[in-house]
Protein backbone atom coordinates (compact mmCIF):
# COMPACT_ATOMS: atom_id res chain seq x y z
CA UNK A 1 0.00 0.00 0.00
CA UNK A 2 0.96 3.33 -0.99
CA UNK A 3 0.86 6.93 0.20
CA UNK A 4 2.79 9.78 -2.08
CA UNK A 5 3.72 13.29 -0.72
CA UNK A 6 4.11 15.70 -3.00
CA UNK A 7 6.65 18.68 -2.12
CA UNK A 8 9.66 17.55 -0.07
CA UNK A 9 9.91 20.61 1.43
CA UNK A 10 9.80 21.72 5.05
CA UNK A 11 5.77 20.33 5.50
CA UNK A 12 6.23 17.06 2.99
CA UNK A 13 9.22 15.76 4.25
CA UNK A 14 8.01 16.19 7.49
CA UNK A 15 5.20 14.40 6.59
CA UNK A 16 6.93 11.75 5.25
CA UNK A 17 9.17 11.55 8.45
CA UNK A 18 6.10 10.47 10.50
CA UNK A 19 4.05 8.72 8.20
CA UNK A 20 7.12 6.15 7.96
CA UNK A 21 8.10 6.35 11.79
CA UNK A 22 4.11 5.28 11.96
CA UNK A 23 4.49 2.80 9.60
CA UNK A 24 1.36 4.25 8.12
CA UNK A 25 2.04 2.42 4.40
CA UNK A 26 4.63 0.21 2.81
CA UNK A 27 6.12 2.62 0.84
CA UNK A 28 6.15 6.46 0.98
CA UNK A 29 7.02 8.38 -1.95
CA UNK A 30 8.13 11.81 -2.04
CA UNK A 31 7.88 13.91 -4.98
CA UNK A 32 9.35 17.37 -5.58
CA UNK A 33 9.95 19.58 -8.78
CA UNK A 34 13.82 20.46 -7.27
CA UNK A 35 16.52 17.95 -8.77
CA UNK A 36 17.36 15.32 -6.20
CA UNK A 37 15.20 16.97 -3.63
CA UNK A 38 13.23 14.20 -2.90
CA UNK A 39 15.49 11.68 -3.74
CA UNK A 40 17.59 12.89 -1.32
CA UNK A 41 14.88 13.98 1.49
CA UNK A 42 13.70 10.10 1.34
CA UNK A 43 17.15 8.43 1.78
CA UNK A 44 17.53 10.12 4.85
CA UNK A 45 14.05 9.02 5.88
CA UNK A 46 15.32 5.56 5.29
CA UNK A 47 18.62 5.67 6.52
CA UNK A 48 16.91 6.50 10.05
CA UNK A 49 14.90 3.45 9.70
CA UNK A 50 17.59 0.93 11.49
CA UNK A 51 17.85 3.07 14.01
CA UNK A 52 14.26 4.00 15.27
CA UNK A 53 12.81 0.52 13.85
CA UNK A 54 10.22 0.74 11.15
CA UNK A 55 9.71 -0.58 7.92
CA UNK A 56 8.24 1.69 5.33
CA UNK A 57 10.01 2.08 2.45
CA UNK A 58 10.62 5.89 1.79
CA UNK A 59 11.13 6.57 -2.27
CA UNK A 60 12.18 10.02 -4.12
CA UNK A 61 10.76 11.09 -7.17
CA UNK A 62 11.85 14.48 -9.29
CA UNK A 63 8.38 15.19 -10.91
CA UNK A 64 8.26 11.47 -12.52
CA UNK A 65 4.49 10.61 -11.11
CA UNK A 66 5.02 7.11 -12.67
CA UNK A 67 6.34 6.42 -9.51
CA UNK A 68 3.24 7.41 -7.52
CA UNK A 69 0.93 5.48 -9.60
CA UNK A 70 -1.94 3.97 -7.30
CA UNK A 71 -1.44 5.58 -4.66
CA UNK A 72 -4.36 5.10 -1.65
CA UNK A 73 -3.78 8.83 -0.53
CA UNK A 74 -1.79 11.74 -1.92
CA UNK A 75 -0.79 14.52 0.24
CA UNK A 76 -0.19 18.25 -1.52
CA UNK A 77 2.20 20.40 -0.01
CA UNK A 78 4.22 22.07 -2.86
CA UNK A 79 3.90 25.47 -3.25
CA UNK A 80 5.77 28.60 -1.64
CA UNK A 81 5.34 29.25 1.94
CA UNK A 82 4.20 32.29 3.84
CA UNK A 83 7.13 35.15 4.38
CA UNK A 84 7.31 38.06 6.92
CA UNK A 85 4.44 40.03 5.81
CA UNK A 86 2.57 37.98 3.10
CA UNK A 87 -1.24 36.70 4.39
CA UNK A 88 -2.01 33.53 2.94
CA UNK A 89 -3.55 34.87 0.36
CA UNK A 90 -1.02 36.12 -1.46
CA UNK A 91 0.31 32.73 -2.39
CA UNK A 92 -3.10 32.64 -4.38
CA UNK A 93 -1.95 32.80 -8.06
CA UNK A 94 1.72 30.80 -8.10
CA UNK A 95 0.38 27.99 -5.75
CA UNK A 96 -2.75 27.52 -8.02
CA UNK A 97 -0.77 26.87 -11.39
CA UNK A 98 1.30 24.53 -9.07
CA UNK A 99 -1.67 22.70 -7.48
CA UNK A 100 -3.28 22.28 -10.48
CA UNK A 101 -0.45 20.97 -12.38
CA UNK A 102 0.34 18.36 -9.61
CA UNK A 103 -3.36 17.47 -9.00
CA UNK A 104 -3.62 16.30 -12.95
CA UNK A 105 -0.73 14.25 -12.41
CA UNK A 106 -2.05 12.72 -9.41
CA UNK A 107 -5.35 11.61 -10.84
CA UNK A 108 -3.69 10.56 -13.90
CA UNK A 109 -1.67 8.16 -11.85
CA UNK A 110 -3.85 7.31 -8.92
CA UNK A 111 -8.00 7.71 -10.15
CA UNK A 112 -9.17 6.47 -6.73
CA UNK A 113 -6.92 7.95 -4.51
CA UNK A 114 -7.68 10.18 -1.65
CA UNK A 115 -6.41 13.59 -1.92
CA UNK A 116 -5.46 16.15 1.26
CA UNK A 117 -4.15 19.74 0.71
CA UNK A 118 -2.21 21.26 2.58
CA UNK A 119 -0.43 24.26 0.24
CA UNK A 120 -1.97 27.81 0.99
CA UNK A 121 -4.23 29.47 1.25
CA UNK A 122 -5.53 26.32 2.24
CA UNK A 123 -9.62 26.42 1.61
CA UNK A 124 -9.33 27.81 -2.01
CA UNK A 125 -6.23 25.14 -3.07
CA UNK A 126 -8.63 22.18 -1.72
CA UNK A 127 -11.28 23.87 -4.55
CA UNK A 128 -8.58 24.28 -7.24
CA UNK A 129 -7.43 20.90 -6.60
CA UNK A 130 -11.67 19.82 -6.62
CA UNK A 131 -12.17 21.56 -9.71
CA UNK A 132 -8.83 19.64 -11.61
CA UNK A 133 -9.19 16.34 -10.10
CA UNK A 134 -13.06 16.29 -11.20
CA UNK A 135 -13.56 13.56 -8.83
CA UNK A 136 -15.91 12.62 -5.81
CA UNK A 137 -15.68 15.59 -2.89
CA UNK A 138 -15.38 12.70 -0.26
CA UNK A 139 -12.08 12.37 -1.76
CA UNK A 140 -10.79 16.18 -2.05
CA UNK A 141 -9.97 17.69 1.00
CA UNK A 142 -7.96 20.02 2.68
CA UNK A 143 -5.54 19.68 6.13
CA UNK A 144 -5.88 22.98 8.45
CA UNK A 145 -8.41 22.26 11.51
CA UNK A 146 -6.51 19.15 12.73
CA UNK A 147 -3.67 21.83 12.83
CA UNK A 148 -5.03 24.95 14.48
CA UNK A 149 -7.05 22.65 16.46
CA UNK A 150 -3.90 21.35 17.82
CA UNK A 151 -2.50 24.84 18.36
CA UNK A 152 -5.87 26.00 20.30
CA UNK A 153 -5.58 22.86 22.72
CA UNK A 154 -1.22 22.80 22.93
CA UNK A 155 -2.18 26.82 24.44
CA UNK A 156 -4.81 25.64 26.27
CA UNK A 157 -2.39 22.94 27.99
CA UNK A 158 -0.11 25.25 28.80
CA UNK A 159 -1.92 27.58 30.70
CA UNK A 160 -3.89 25.15 32.52
CA UNK A 161 -0.49 22.79 33.45
CA UNK A 162 -2.45 19.70 32.06
CA UNK A 163 -1.34 17.10 29.28
CA UNK A 164 -2.67 18.10 25.94
CA UNK A 165 -3.67 14.69 25.68
CA UNK A 166 -6.52 15.70 27.88
CA UNK A 167 -8.10 18.51 25.69
CA UNK A 168 -10.23 18.12 23.47
CA UNK A 169 -11.90 20.67 21.11
CA UNK A 170 -13.51 21.38 17.74
CA UNK A 171 -12.68 24.71 15.46
CA UNK A 172 -14.87 25.57 12.16
CA UNK A 173 -13.87 27.86 9.63
CA UNK A 174 -11.65 29.10 6.78
CA UNK A 175 -7.80 28.56 7.67
CA UNK A 176 -7.40 31.84 8.36
CA UNK A 177 -7.80 34.81 11.17
CA UNK A 178 -11.41 33.98 10.46
CA UNK A 179 -11.26 30.84 11.65
CA UNK A 180 -13.87 29.45 14.35
CA UNK A 181 -13.01 28.48 17.79
CA UNK A 182 -15.75 26.61 19.39
CA UNK A 183 -15.23 27.03 23.39
CA UNK A 184 -19.03 25.48 23.96
CA UNK A 185 -16.86 22.13 22.24
CA UNK A 186 -13.76 22.50 24.55
CA UNK A 187 -13.81 20.07 27.26
CA UNK A 188 -10.30 19.16 29.48
CA UNK A 189 -10.54 15.46 30.67
CA UNK A 190 -14.40 15.82 29.78
CA UNK A 191 -14.93 19.13 31.73
CA UNK A 192 -16.14 21.68 30.00
CA UNK A 193 -13.12 24.65 29.15
CA UNK A 194 -15.23 27.27 30.51
CA UNK A 195 -15.50 25.53 33.80
CA UNK A 196 -11.80 25.82 34.26
CA UNK A 197 -10.45 29.44 32.86
CA UNK A 198 -12.10 32.87 32.72
CA UNK A 199 -13.45 34.34 29.58
CA UNK A 200 -11.07 36.50 29.11
CA UNK A 201 -7.77 34.50 29.36
CA UNK A 202 -9.73 32.13 27.11
CA UNK A 203 -10.29 34.96 24.66
CA UNK A 204 -6.64 35.68 24.48
CA UNK A 205 -5.97 31.77 23.88
CA UNK A 206 -8.67 31.96 20.97
CA UNK A 207 -6.87 35.40 19.61
CA UNK A 208 -3.75 33.93 19.79
CA UNK A 209 -5.00 30.40 17.87
CA UNK A 210 -6.39 32.34 15.20
CA UNK A 211 -2.72 34.06 14.45
CA UNK A 212 -0.93 31.48 15.33
CA UNK A 213 0.49 30.52 11.77
CA UNK A 214 2.14 34.00 11.50
CA UNK A 215 3.54 34.04 14.92
CA UNK A 216 5.18 31.35 13.69
CA UNK A 217 5.96 32.81 10.16
CA UNK A 218 7.58 36.34 12.59
CA UNK A 219 9.60 34.06 14.90
CA UNK A 220 10.79 31.96 11.44
CA UNK A 221 10.79 33.72 8.68
CA UNK A 222 9.17 31.18 7.18
CA UNK A 223 5.65 28.66 7.85
CA UNK A 224 5.53 26.02 10.52
CA UNK A 225 5.94 22.30 9.40
CA UNK A 226 6.74 20.28 12.52
CA UNK A 227 3.26 20.37 13.23
CA UNK A 228 1.38 20.91 9.88
CA UNK A 229 3.37 17.60 8.93
CA UNK A 230 2.21 15.89 12.04
CA UNK A 231 -1.23 16.59 11.07
CA UNK A 232 -1.38 16.00 7.49
CA UNK A 233 0.45 12.16 8.49
CA UNK A 234 -2.90 12.11 11.29
CA UNK A 235 -5.11 12.77 8.70
CA UNK A 236 -3.54 9.92 5.97
CA UNK A 237 -3.85 7.94 9.43
CA UNK A 238 -7.88 7.78 9.86
CA UNK A 239 -8.13 7.36 5.80
CA UNK A 240 -5.21 4.40 5.38
CA UNK A 241 -6.23 2.28 9.13
CA UNK A 242 -9.86 3.10 8.50
CA UNK A 243 -10.23 4.58 11.61
CA UNK A 244 -13.27 6.91 11.50
CA UNK A 245 -11.64 9.56 13.50
CA UNK A 246 -13.71 12.67 14.08
CA UNK A 247 -11.44 15.85 12.74
CA UNK A 248 -12.35 19.77 11.67
CA UNK A 249 -11.62 19.12 7.78
CA UNK A 250 -11.80 21.44 4.77
CA UNK A 251 -14.40 19.70 2.90
CA UNK A 252 -16.93 21.16 0.20
CA UNK A 253 -20.42 22.09 1.48
CA UNK A 254 -23.46 21.24 -0.07
CA UNK A 255 -26.20 22.26 2.08
CA UNK A 256 -24.48 21.71 5.50
CA UNK A 257 -24.71 24.38 7.86
CA UNK A 258 -26.80 25.98 4.95
CA UNK A 259 -23.99 26.67 3.22
CA UNK A 260 -23.24 25.57 -0.96
CA UNK A 261 -20.54 25.70 -2.94
CA UNK A 262 -18.26 26.21 -0.62
CA UNK A 263 -14.77 24.71 0.84
CA UNK A 264 -14.77 25.23 4.56
CA UNK A 265 -13.42 23.67 7.85
CA UNK A 266 -16.48 21.11 9.40
CA UNK A 267 -16.11 18.30 12.01
CA UNK A 268 -15.77 15.48 9.80
CA UNK A 269 -15.88 11.32 10.10
CA UNK A 270 -12.68 10.33 7.97
CA UNK A 271 -12.38 6.75 7.08
CA UNK A 272 -11.13 4.41 4.36
CA UNK A 273 -13.67 6.45 1.66
CA UNK A 274 -12.43 9.96 2.70
CA UNK A 275 -14.98 12.08 3.99
CA UNK A 276 -17.74 10.06 5.53
CA UNK A 277 -19.76 12.30 6.91
CA UNK A 278 -19.81 15.54 7.76
CA UNK A 279 -21.11 16.64 11.29
CA UNK A 280 -23.52 18.79 11.80
CA UNK A 281 -23.19 20.81 15.16
CA UNK A 282 -26.60 22.90 16.61
CA UNK A 283 -24.32 26.48 16.43
CA UNK A 284 -25.93 29.11 18.81
CA UNK A 285 -26.37 32.42 16.87
CA UNK A 286 -23.06 33.85 17.75
CA UNK A 287 -21.28 30.40 16.33
CA UNK A 288 -23.19 30.46 13.35
CA UNK A 289 -22.79 34.46 12.64
CA UNK A 290 -18.78 34.04 13.46
CA UNK A 291 -19.11 30.91 10.68
CA UNK A 292 -20.97 32.91 8.46
CA UNK A 293 -18.20 35.72 8.67
CA UNK A 294 -15.52 32.91 7.55
CA UNK A 295 -17.49 31.46 4.82
CA UNK A 296 -17.43 35.44 3.28
CA UNK A 297 -13.66 35.74 3.81
CA UNK A 298 -13.33 32.47 1.78
CA UNK A 299 -15.58 33.03 -0.87
CA UNK A 300 -13.83 36.02 -1.42
CA UNK A 301 -10.57 34.32 -2.05
CA UNK A 302 -12.63 31.64 -3.72
CA UNK A 303 -13.86 34.07 -6.79
CA UNK A 304 -10.21 35.70 -7.21
CA UNK A 305 -9.28 32.07 -8.09
CA UNK A 306 -12.70 31.60 -10.11
CA UNK A 307 -12.05 35.37 -12.11
CA UNK A 308 -7.87 34.02 -12.64
CA UNK A 309 -9.00 31.58 -14.68
CA UNK A 310 -6.53 29.23 -14.00
CA UNK A 311 -8.75 25.79 -13.62
CA UNK A 312 -10.49 25.49 -16.39
P1 LIG B 1 8.74 24.55 1.20
O1 LIG B 1 9.17 25.67 0.33
O2 LIG B 1 9.67 24.09 2.27
O3 LIG B 1 8.36 23.29 0.30
C1 LIG B 1 7.57 23.38 -0.84
C2 LIG B 1 8.14 22.40 -1.85
O4 LIG B 1 7.28 22.37 -2.99
C3 LIG B 1 9.53 22.80 -2.37
O5 LIG B 1 10.46 21.78 -2.10
C4 LIG B 1 9.32 22.99 -3.87
O6 LIG B 1 10.43 22.60 -4.67
C5 LIG B 1 8.11 22.10 -4.10
N1 LIG B 1 7.41 22.41 -5.35
C6 LIG B 1 7.15 23.62 -5.89
N2 LIG B 1 6.51 23.47 -7.07
C7 LIG B 1 6.33 22.14 -7.26
C8 LIG B 1 5.73 21.36 -8.27
N3 LIG B 1 5.15 21.93 -9.33
N4 LIG B 1 5.74 20.02 -8.14
C9 LIG B 1 6.32 19.42 -7.07
N5 LIG B 1 6.91 20.12 -6.07
C10 LIG B 1 6.91 21.47 -6.16
O7 LIG B 1 7.34 24.99 1.83
P2 LIG B 1 6.61 24.36 3.12
O8 LIG B 1 6.99 25.10 4.33
O9 LIG B 1 6.78 22.88 3.06
O10 LIG B 1 5.08 24.74 2.81
C11 LIG B 1 4.40 24.13 1.75
C12 LIG B 1 3.00 24.72 1.58
O11 LIG B 1 2.17 24.37 2.70
C13 LIG B 1 2.96 26.26 1.53
O12 LIG B 1 2.01 26.68 0.59
C14 LIG B 1 2.53 26.64 2.94
O13 LIG B 1 1.93 27.92 3.01
C15 LIG B 1 1.55 25.54 3.23
N6 LIG B 1 1.25 25.30 4.64
C16 LIG B 1 -0.05 25.01 4.94
C17 LIG B 1 -0.41 24.71 6.24
C18 LIG B 1 -1.82 24.34 6.53
O14 LIG B 1 -2.21 24.30 7.70
N7 LIG B 1 -2.64 24.00 5.56
C19 LIG B 1 0.57 24.76 7.33
C20 LIG B 1 1.92 25.02 6.89
C21 LIG B 1 2.24 25.30 5.58
C1 LIG C 1 0.24 27.89 9.23
O1 LIG C 1 -0.87 27.99 9.73
C2 LIG C 1 1.10 29.32 7.44
O2 LIG C 1 -0.83 28.01 7.10
C3 LIG C 1 0.40 28.08 7.74
O3 LIG C 1 1.27 27.63 9.87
Amino acid sequence: MKVTVVGAGNVGATCANVLAHNEVANEIVLLDIKEGFAEGKALDIWETSPINLYDSRTVGSTNDYSKTADSEVVVITSGLPRKPGMSRDDLIATNAGIVKQVTENIVKYSPDAKIVIVSNPLDVMTYCAYLTAKVDSSKVFGMAGVLDTARYRSFLAMELNVSPKDIQAVLMGGHGDTMVPLPRYTTVGGIPVTELIDNEKLNEIIERTKFGGGEIVKLLGTSAWYAPGAAAAQMVEAIVRDQKRVFPVCAWLQGEYGMNDIYLGVPVILGKNGIEKIIELDLNNEERALLEESAVAVKNVMSVLDNMNVVA
